[in-house]
């Protein structure tokens, strides 16, 4: 018996094989390298390059492995490029993902956990979010995964079958032994780039906007570390192998950290100052977004280990280091080669 992860290759589900097969699981892997990479997959998982979309090939997969559990992180998930282009959005990430569903439920699959996200909010009254609160997305990547979770509810009411969807906050930080991290290169993750500009990788980190109604007038996330976002994936397979019923639940710490706030802390993990630009509000960004996490604390048995900003962006500083130092040395290769 096996679970399927769709977008193991990728930032978070590379992160969650690891915890998997920690935990002495078996483990599929099918992701078609669009953003992420096949080294980031350990080689006792086994690998299936291709789309969640293709019903023909995630039949096979789940026949041939006999897989009983789905964890689907396979989607865009970049805001700004969603308003770009929504139709991409609503292409890669709620098509697909229904015919992933379809293919699912045809095969009897009993158990899915889908990357959900904040972003099915949008502009809220209250900073601090509950399951409860009115979603009323701003971009399509929001729309995108709020349409996903509607599927998700509509087929757990007519199948054996149930789901969490867990709606991610502003997900952070690296593999604290060092082996995976967010490895996109053109990511826009603010603790990212402002590592990458700590290292001088960039001229600048832009702010996008400081006249918000929040204490110093830049936006607040709830910053989560990825080893915790996917401990509590594994908590919820546990949930619902153990008959939980279908639940969304918020996925954060329930505190708030101002863009100000993180720089400050990347500036100390990489004891080094680096230039700010302030620039006009991003569209499509609310003003805060903070996870109320009553529900999950009550349903998951989580306990999250790495609720610290200043070690989420130490380690998010150490493997951008690590990038950098691994790209300086296929440059020396190459200039080696020229020479
Ligand atoms: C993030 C996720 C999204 C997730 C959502 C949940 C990314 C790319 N997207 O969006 O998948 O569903 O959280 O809320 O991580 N900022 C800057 N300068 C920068 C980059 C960001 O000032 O160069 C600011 C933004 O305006 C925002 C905050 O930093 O206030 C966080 O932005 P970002 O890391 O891009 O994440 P979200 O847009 O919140």
């Amino acid at each position: 018996m096996s679970i399927l992860i769709t977008g193991g290759a990728g930032y978070i589900g590379s992160h969650m094989v690891l915890q998997l097969l920690n935990e002495q699981e078996k483990v599929v892997v099918l992701d078609n390298l669009s953003t992420g990479f096949h080294w980031s997959v350990p080689p006792c998982a086994i690998f299936v390059k291709g789309d969640v979309g293709d019903q023909e090939l995630v039949t096979n997969i789940i026949q041939d492995h006999q897989v009983t559990a789905i964890v689907h992180f396979a989607a865009s998930s970049v805001v700004p490029e969603s308003l770009r282009d929504p139709m991409g959005y609503y292409y890669n990430n709620t098509a697909k993902s229904c015919a992933l569903i379809r293919t699912a439920l045809k095969q009897g699959i009993k158990h899915f956990v889908f990357s959900s996200t904040a972003a099915v909010y949008g502009v809220t009254d209250t900073f601090v979010v509950t399951e409860d609160t009115p979603k009323k997305p701003i971009s399509p990547y929001g729309s995108s995964k709020l349409m996903i979770e509607k599927m998700l509810s509509d087929a757990a009411a007519s199948h054996n079958f149930n789901y969490v969807a867990l709606r991610y906050f502003n997900v952070a930080g690296a593999d604290p032994e060092g082996r995976i991290g967010q490895s996109t290169p053109n990511a826009t993750h603010l603790i990212k780039v402002a590592c990458q500009a700590s290292l001088g990788l960039r001229p600048y980190l832009e702010i996008f906007g400081s006249d918000y109604d929040t204490t110093d007038g830049t936006g607040i996330r709830d910053y989560i570390h990825v080893s915790d976002l996917v401990a509590a994936h594994s908590a919820t397979l546990c949930y619902l192998r153990n008959g939980g019923r279908s639940e969304v639940l918020n996925c954060g710490y329930g505190r708030g950290s101002s863009v100000l706030e993180i720089v400050n802390s990347v500036k100390q993990a990489a004891n080094r100052d680096f230039r700010l630009k302030y620039s006009p509000r991003r569209a499509g960004d609310p003003a805060a977004l903070i996870a109320n996490t009553e529900k999950i604390r009550k349903t998951l048995d989580w306990r999250p280990q790495y609720n610290d900003l200043d070690l989420i962006t130490r380690h998010a500083l150490h493997w951008e280091e690590h990038l950098s130092r691994e790209a300086c040395a296929k440059d020396n290769r190459l200039t080696a080669r020229v020479i």
